[in-house]
C-alpha cells in the first residue's frame, strides 16, 4: 500500500479536531483530516449542538406564536405545525454548515480523507474507507479527536425509534403524546423543552434531587420552577431501572434513588439522556500502548500528550468538560505546540449554556463550589424584572448573579438565568480573562437599554450599590 505523508494526521472531524486540523495548516503544517461520518463537523454540528439549536429556535417560534404573540397585540390565526418542514429546515441548516468546513478544508489545504482511521504505530494511521479500500497515512504527530457517544442506561435498550438517545430525539417523524425523558441534564432540559413546546407531555425523570447539577444550585432553582410553568413535569430523586418496548408505547418502571417501592410509568417515546462517555472504539489505542483513565478517557498532560510520544488527544475524548468551545480552543492550542509555538487554555474562564427559555449560562465558580473550598465571597444578584430592556421584551424572568473574593473583589463566578444569558456570558468571560474586579463591570459603561445593564447592575449589587433595585 503507498504511504501518504504528512506533519500532523487529525483523527475526527468534529470541533476539536477539524479546528486543530485548520490552525496547523494555517501555521504551515500539511495536515490531513480523517473524518468515519459522511459529513465534517462531528457530533456537533450533525446531530449535536446545532440541530438542538435549530429545533430549539423553531419551537419557541410555535410557542410565541401560540401564547404569547396576543400580550403584544399581535394578533394571528390558527397556529400550526408542520414538523417535517421544521425538520428539514434543521436539516438544510445542518447540511450547510458541514459543507462550510469541507470549504475551509480546501481554502486551508487541509486533505479531507474520509474513512475510519485506525493507529498502527506512533508515527502510522491506516484508513478504511466507505467502500472497503484503504489508504496508510505516515505523520510526524497524530492528534486523537474522536469525540464521545450516549452513556447507554442498563436495561433501557436505545432502538432509537421508542427509546432514544439526543439523535432520535433529534428527529422523531410525529410529536410523542407521552415523552419520558431520563435525565435532567442539559440534552434533557434542551430536547425536554423542544417537544413540550411541540405539544408533549413531558416527564424527566432524574437520580439526583435537583436539574443540572453542573450549574449553580440558585440557577437551577430556578430553572426547575420556570419549566414546570411551561408544562413540565419533575421526578426528582427517582433512577429507571427497566423499560418495555411494545407497539403501543414503553412501560418504565423508576425506583427512588434512596430507595423504597418502585413505580410504573407509561410512555410514548423515551429519551435517555444520562451523560455522554468517551469514544475510542476501533481506533487501536491498545496495540498503540495509550493509556486510558478509568472513565475511559484518553490520559492526557499540560500539553495534550498521551502516554505515547507523538500521539496527542482533545475534545470530549480527554478530561473536563464535554462543551464544543471547549475542544475547539484545545484544538487550536493542541496545533499552535505541535508547531512549535505556546500554547494553553484557561479552563478556570469556560462558559457553559443551557439553551432553554429562559437560557442558563455559568462561568467559573458557583456558591456551592465557594463553600465547599473556604472561599469568603460576596454575592451581588441583579433580577430581570427590574431590567428595562426586559421589561420592553416582555422577558422578566430570572437574574444575574455575580460572586466575587469578599477580600479582593476579584470575579469569581457569574450565573445568569434569563434572555439572552447565553450572550451575555461572554461579556463575564472576558472580564474573568482579564482578572476583573466586580468594581471593573459596574465602572464599565453599558448601553441603555440593554439586557447587559442587568450584569453592571449585579457588579453593583456586590457592594451594595445597585441602583436599580
Ligand atoms: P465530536 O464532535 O464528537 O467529533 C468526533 C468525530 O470523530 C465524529 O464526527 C466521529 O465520527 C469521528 N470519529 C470517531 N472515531 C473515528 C475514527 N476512528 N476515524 C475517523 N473518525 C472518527 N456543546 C456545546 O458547547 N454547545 C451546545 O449547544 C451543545 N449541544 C449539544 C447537543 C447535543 C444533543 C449533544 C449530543 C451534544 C451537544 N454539545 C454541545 C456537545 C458537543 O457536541 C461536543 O462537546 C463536541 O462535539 C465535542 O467535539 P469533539 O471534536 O471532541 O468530538
Ligand atoms: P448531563 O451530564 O448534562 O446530565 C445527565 C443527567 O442524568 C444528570 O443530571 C445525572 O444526574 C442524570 N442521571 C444519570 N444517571 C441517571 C439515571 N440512571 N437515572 C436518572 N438520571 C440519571 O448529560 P446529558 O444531558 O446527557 O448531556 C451530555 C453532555 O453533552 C453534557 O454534559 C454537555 O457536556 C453536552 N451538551 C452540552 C449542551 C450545551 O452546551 N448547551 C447541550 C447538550 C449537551
Amino acid at each position: 500500500m503507498a504511504e501518504e505523508s504528512f506533519d500532523l494526521v487529525v483523527i475526527g472531524g468534529g470541533p476539536g479536531g477539524y479546528v486543530a486540523a485548520i490552525r496547523a495548516a494555517q501555521l504551515g503544517l500539511g495536515v490531513a483530516c480523517v473524518e468515519k461520518r459522511a459529513s465534517l463537523g462531528g457530533t456537533c454540528l450533525n446531530v449535536g449542538c446545532i440541530p438542538s439549536k435549530a429545533l430549539l429556535q423553531s419551537s419557541e417560534l410555535y410557542a410565541q406564536a401560540g401564547h404569547e404573540l396576543g400580550d403584544h397585540g399581535v394578533t394571528v390565526g390558527q397556529v400550526g405545525l408542520d414538523l417535517a418542514r421544521m425538520m428539514a429546515r434543521k436539516d438544510k441548516v445542518v447540511a450547510d454548515l458541514t459543507k462550510g468546513i469541507a470549504a475551509l478544508f480546501k481554502k486551508n489545504k487541509v486533505a479531507y480523507i474520509a474513512g475510519t482511521g485506525r493507529i498502527v504505530g506512533k508515527r502510522s494511521v491506516t484508513v478504511r474507507g466507505i467502500n472497503g479500500e484503504s489508504r496508510m497515512l505516515a505523520a510526524k504527530a497524530i492528534v486523537i479527536a474522536t469525540g464521545s457517544e450516549p452513556t447507554p442506561l442498563r436495561d433501557v435498550p436505545i432502538d432509537e425509534e421508542r427509546i432514544v438517545s439526543s439523535t432520535g430525539a433529534l428527529a422523531f417523524a410525529t410529536v410523542p403524546k407521552r415523552l419520558v425523558v431520563i435525565g435532567a441534564g442539559i440534552i434533557g432540559l434542551e430536547l425536554g423543552s423542544v417537544w413540550r413546546r411541540l405539544g408533549a407531555q413531558v416527564t424527566v425523570v432524574e437520580f439526583l434531587d435537583r436539574v443540572v447539577p453542573t450549574m449553580d444550585g440558585e440557577v437551577a432553582k430556578e430553572l426547575k420552577r420556570v419549566l414546570e410553568r411551561q408544562g413540565l413535569a419533575f421526578k426528582l430523586g427517582h433512577k429507571v431501572t427497566g423499560a418495555v418496548a411494545a407497539k403501543k408505547g414503553v412501560t418504565l418502571t423508576a425506583e427512588p434513588a434512596a430507595g423504597g417501592a418502585a413505580a410504573t410509568l407509561e410512555a410514548d417515546a423515551v429519551l435517555v439522556a444520562i451523560g455522554r462517555r468517551p469514544y475510542t472504539e476501533g481506533l487501536g489505542l491498545d496495540d498503540a500502548g495509550v493509556a486510558l483513565d478509568s472513565a475511559g478517557r484518553i490520559m492526557i498532560d499540560d500539553h495534550f500528550r498521551t502516554n505515547v510520544e507523538t500521539i496527542h488527544a482533545i475534545g470530549d475524548c480527554v478530561r473536563g468538560p464535554m462543551l464544543a468551545h471547549k475542544a475547539e480552543d484545545e484544538g487550536i492550542t493542541v496545533a499552535e505546540l505541535i508547531a512549535g509555538k505556546a500554547g494553553h487554555v484557561n479552563y478556570d474562564v469556560i462558559p457553559g449554556v443551557v439553551y432553554t427559555n429562559p437560557e442558563v449560562a455559568s462561568i467559573g465558580r458557583g456558591e456551592e463550589e465557594l463553600k465547599a473550598a473556604g472561599i469568603a465571597y460576596r454575592a451581588g444578584r441583579f433580577h430581570f424584572m427590574a431590567n428595562s430592556r426586559g421589561r420592553t421584551y416582555g422577558q422578566t424572568v430570572g437574574f444575574v448573579k455575580i460572586l466575587a473574593d469578599a477580600a479582593t473583589d476579584r470575579v469569581l463566578g457569574v450565573h445568569l438565568i434569563g434572555p439572552a444569558a447565553g450572550e451575555l456570558i461572554a461579556e463575564a468571560a472576558v472580564a474573568m480573562e482579564f482578572g476583573a474586579a466586580a468594581e471593573d463591570i459596574a465602572r464599565t459603561c453599558h448601553a441603555h437599554p440593554t439586557f447587559s445593564e442587568a450584569l453592571k447592575e449585579a457588579a453593583l449589587a456586590v457592594d451594595g450599590r445597585a441602583i436599580h433595585s
